[in-house]
């Protein structure tokens, strides 16, 4: 298969063919692109697409477009990064879909009955990558009893004995947190209910409405087990418009699932967990990564360098597989690398047992 290098910066009009020509129809039209790829092949146009929505297309001048009309730079990148991000959106199965809701269990446990989400994704527009629920956060879901046991467990109140049979732990009503990079809200809102907590929810402006829908939808569900959720903008690019609007300035907790895919995002996501975690060595932050290829991996290592040099510490790590998203449903599986960052202070008295 032959597709540009970016590395011998294309034309605008190269680039445009090639991703018209991955475009991934239904079966019933004609014959899928995926059906004829191998996995191999897969993962070389899975790479392609993410190093167009992860560049910058420096070298694209004004120029005419195939239909005579003058395009500017920006708007042949714009036009690029949407078509990218639609040929990723196609891979993962969605954007001849309609709007769909989706109901993610997370499995009955020794201290939890099985819990239901009921999760809306609108039809997939332009690069809106929170308009779909990503697998990262359905492994991290399903990972969050076992996170609050193991390795949050000083901001859990002691349980409750003089119950009998009463083993479920909450979190400090005091244990605020925050979900960076929401999108469709699953792992937010089932950290609301499995760590029984108080749980912001937010995302980008374009994002936001179908996040606010889904911590609607599953209000209920979450106060059933003594949680509360709610929601709103926060975009990294302008963390302090945010925080004037929210009702707790610092967080206890910081969720964040798949949040990498553009090359600013390391430094962004460093710079809101520095500004918006609570200054004591108590907070810690959660940060999920499926590790797709050269350039999630590379993010990865960005947001690491930057996470120490910030004075964060590794609290524990771990890896889990879940299938690639950016993959057909028969795809690889990924490698999904997770961290507990906590910053290297000594701990809040309250804390202390
Ligand atoms: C790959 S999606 C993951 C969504 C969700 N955490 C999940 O796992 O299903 C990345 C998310 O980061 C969000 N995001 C990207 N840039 C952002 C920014 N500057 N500020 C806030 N969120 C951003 C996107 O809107 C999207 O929801």
């Amino acid at each position: 298969m032959n597709l540009p290098s970016l590395r011998k910066r294309p034309t605008y009009g190269v680039l445009l063919n090639a991703l018209q020509a991955l475009e991934v129809q239904p079966n019933s039209w004609s014959k899928s692109i995926t059906v004829e790829l191998s996995s191999t092949e897969q993962a070389t146009v899975q790479r392609f697409l993410m190093s167009i929505i992860a560049s910058d297309l420096e070298w694209l001048q004004d120029s005419t477009g195939l239909g005579g009309e003058i395009l500017t730079a920006l708007e042949q990148k714009e036009l690029l990064f949407d078509l990218a991000s639609r040929r990723v959106a196609e891979r993962c199965g969605r954007s001849a879909m309609p709007e769909m809701t989706r109901t993610w269990t997370i499995p009955a446990s020794s201290m939890l009955p099985e819990i239901k989400f009921d999760i809306r994704e609108p039809p997939l527009t332009g690069d809106n990558l929170g308009l779909k629920t990503w697998g990262t956060s359905y492994v991290i879901a399903k990972k969050l009893e076992n996170f609050g046991i193991h390795y949050l467990d000083h901001l859990f109140a002691k349980s409750d004995t003089s119950t009998p049979g009463n083993c479920r732990r909450s979190i400090l009503h005091s244990t605020k947190i925050l979900e960076l990079g929401a999108g469709t809200g699953l792992v937010g809102i089932a950290a609301a209910a499995i760590w029984d907590a108080d749980v912001y929810l937010t995302d980008l402006q374009d994002i936001a409405e179908n996040l606010h829908f889904n911590v609607e939808k599953n209000a209920a569900t979450v106060s059933e087990f003594g949680g509360h959720i709610s929601s709103g903008v926060l975009d990294w690019r302008e963390p302090d418009k945010a925080q004037t609007k929210m009702s707790s300035k610092k967080f206890s907790i910081i969720l964040a699932a798949d949040p990498l895919y553009d090359d600013d995002h390391p430094a962004l996501v460093a710079n809101v967990i520095q500004k918006f975690l609570y200054d004591d060595g108590d907070s810690r932050a959660l940060v999920a990564i499926p590790m797709r290829d050269g350039t999630t991996r590379s993010l990865a290592g960005h947001l690491r360098k930057l996470m120490v040099s910030n004075g964060f510490l590794e609290d524990s790590s771990g890896e889990e597989i879940c299938q690639d998203d950016w993959a057909p449903s028969d795809g690889p599986e990924v490698r999904l690398r997770w961290t507990i960052w906590k910053r290297d202070l000594p701990p809040h008295p309250k804390y202390e047992k």
